[in-house]
């Protein structure tokens, strides 16, 4: 226990306080030591304040001055003083101010810390989460995480004024299907039998909304094991809502409402609202993906029809079977060197095409290696098409449709990075609407949920379901902020017949949709109304909002990319007898 009791903090004293005996506790960020003076910077999450030891204060009190080390944690006393002139520092709060101590007390030591807790300390990845208490003492990522709080209130404030409950719901249970693998849990009074840690909380939203709780909401834990890709943890966090009586167009609002607030009250920023929505079918053609950054132009061509016309043998037997040619005009970029061509070539061929065509468009027309099987009247025509003027570089990719649209996608996207046509400190929102209920697995040859089993089929396309899976419509709807998707939603079933003939379609069975959803089923039987909700990634929000790269720089306590903790080392191996309790032999 220090003698001491803190009267202000770190970050709290300014010029107005001069001459007050305060006491201050926190780490020592810096000690320095002047001719007989020991200066030291005293950290708390609110600032930096200056303190200086003088020897005349006593020689045991600068004995234990002389002590002081990087990251030891103490409390002093002193009064505050008005820097002198020349020492003023304009780089923090308290700059103008210095404590002159006259008592001190080493409350605990450090060792020497593996990396200095600084903003700016140039430190790896592995160390930072090895240490994380000490990375989570950084001012920067201290600022990160207050500010996710921030939001997480702002969220509860805005949705409790909109009547909305927040109710918790359970992490042992059952698997609900959101595309990917599921985190098991033995149960040891069940031998052999497995919880799941839920994927998300969609059943048990709409659960809700049949038991008449009309507008729910969770900032809530969500656990898949899935490959992590950037922008993805196996645990990360929804802001989960769900609604009864309502339409697409109602949750639209609602979400953009909780930005428009969101913005206001933890950036000080206007946000437009409404959004802007574009089709699925318009995102995929003009941009290649289903998350689309509006943020610059240069939009996909379909150059098919034109190049039918050439005698490119690529393009027409590209085409003959059944895939196309589409391209971007890489605007300015016609003084591009083969090297720089080249590369642009292995850099789609990442995402599977066989090659990248390409005309440089010259004052004489379009030039490159292959401009001999071109007519001039097609090279004009994909001038056009392609908005083509002197300078610009036009690049296409011939495949099967999904392989030209990731690949220019991805293109678009380096190119509009690599030539600096992203204005980064922008946001900008769109909805993506109107998707297809179904996907079809090439692989394992079936049809799977584009969303998730339980979204609505939009009602005109009941009736030729079973027959053109691929052309009916769900009620999903998703919100993209800069390229990213940061929520999905939509319009659930509130039909039993209909949910059973959606997990037909999947290829669930009546008996083993019983088996997997039976509560779901069971519970739509009873009276359950109309509902719809959507679930943004609370992680991917902050991280978006701070502009900042890794979702890993807004968690506590992230995982690295193999789903492992570097601080805890879990997963971890347990005991032979925790194990034989479960019934489990690990092989
Ligand atoms: P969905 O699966 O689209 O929808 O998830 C919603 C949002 O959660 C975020 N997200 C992730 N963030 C970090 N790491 C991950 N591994 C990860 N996976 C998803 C994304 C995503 O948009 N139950 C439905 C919602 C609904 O229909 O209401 C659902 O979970 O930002
Ligand atoms: P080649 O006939 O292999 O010499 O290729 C001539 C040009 O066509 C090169 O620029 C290749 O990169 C390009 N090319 C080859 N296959 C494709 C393809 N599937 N899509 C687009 N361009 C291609």
């Amino acid at each position: 226990m220090s003698k001491l009791k803190r009267t202000h903090t770190c970050g709290q004293l300014r010029l107005k306080d001069l001459k007050s005996t305060v006491a201050l506790f926190g780490w020592v960020s810096s000690v320095r030591d002047h001719g007989g003076l020991i200066f030291i910077d005293l950290r708390d999450r609110y600032g930096i304040t200056q303190v200086v030891f003088s020897p005349d204060k006593g020689e045991d009190f600068f004995k234990i001055a002389g002590q002081l080390r990087h990251e030891y944690v103490v409390s002093v006393r002193g009064i505050v003083s008005s820097r002198p002139p020349g020492t003023v520092n304009p780089n923090l709060d308290t700059g103008e101010i210095e404590v002159y101590s006259d008592t001190v007390e080493i409350l605990n030591k450090s060792e020497t810390p593996p990396f200095e807790v600084m903003d700016d300390s140039n430190v790896s990845l592995e160390l930072r989460l090895k240490h994380r208490y000490l990375d989570l003492r950084r001012p920067i990522v201290q600022k990160r995480l207050i500010f996710r709080h921030k939001i997480c209130q702002t969220i509860r404030e805005y949705l409790d004024s909109l009547d909305f409950v927040d109710i918790e719901t359970p992490v042992l249970t059952k698997s609900t299907p959101e595309g990917a693998r599921d985190y098991l849990v033995p149960s040891r009074v069940n031998l052999g039998k497995f919880y799941a840690l839920p994927q998300s909380p969609q059943l048990f939203k709409q659960i809700l909304m049949v038991a008449g709780y009309d507008r729910y909401f969770q900032i809530v834990r969500c656990f898949r094991d899935e490959d992590l890709r950037a922008q993805r943890q196996p645990e990360f966090t929804q802001m989960d809502m769900e609604m009864s009586f309502v339409d697409e167009g109602d949750i639209i609002q609602v979400i953009e409402g909780l930005m428009a607030t969101i913005f206001d009250k933890v950036i000080g920023k206007k946000m437009a609202i409404p959004f802007p929505r574009i089709s699925y079918r318009e995102a995929m053609t003009s941009y290649g993906c289903d998350a689309p950054d509006l943020r610059f132009g240069m939009k996909i061509k379909d150059v098919s029809d034109i190049v039918q016309k050439s005698d490119f043998k690529v393009f027409l037997d590209t085409i003959k079977s059944g895939g196309q040619v589409r391209g971007i005009n890489a605007t300015g970029c016609s003084n591009y060197s083969r090297k720089d061509i080249d590369d642009l070539t292995a850099f789609v061929g990442q995402f599977g095409a066989k090659g990248l065509a390409w005309f440089k468009v010259e004052e004489t027309g379009l030039t490159s290696s292959i401009t001999k099987f071109f007519p001039v009247e097609v090279q004009q025509k994909i001038q056009q098409c392609m908005d083509a003027k002197k300078g610009d570089l036009l690049l296409f990719v011939a495949d099967k449709p999904k392989v030209v649209s990731q690949s220019l996608a991805q293109l678009r996207l380096h190119l509009g990075h690599k030539n600096k046509l992203i204005d980064t400190s922008a946001f900008n929102f769109s909805w993506v609407v109107d998707f297809p209920l179904f996907d079809y697995n090439e692989d394992l040859k079936r049809y799977e949920a584009l969303h998730h089993p339980f979204t609505s089929p939009h009602p005109d396309d009941l009736p030729f379901m079973e027959e053109k899976p691929l052309e009916v419509k769900a009620r999903a709807y998703d919100l993209v902020l800069n390229g990213v998707e940061l929520g999905g939603g939509s319009i659930r079933i509130h039909n039993p017949e209909v949910q059973r003939r959606v997990f037909r379609m999947l290829g669930i069975g009546d008996e083993n949709a019983y088996k997997k959803f039976g509560f779901l089923l069971d519970a739509l039987k009873y009276g359950a109304p109309p509902h719809g909700g959507i679930a943004l990634g609370v992680d991917r929000m902050v991280t978006l909002l701070l502009q900042l790269d890794d979702i890993r720089e807004v968690i506590a306590f992230p995982k690295t990319q193999k789903a492992t903790c570097l601080m805890t080392d879990a997963p971890s191996e347990v005991d032979a007898q925790q194990l034989k309790e479960l019934g489990i032999r690990v092989v």
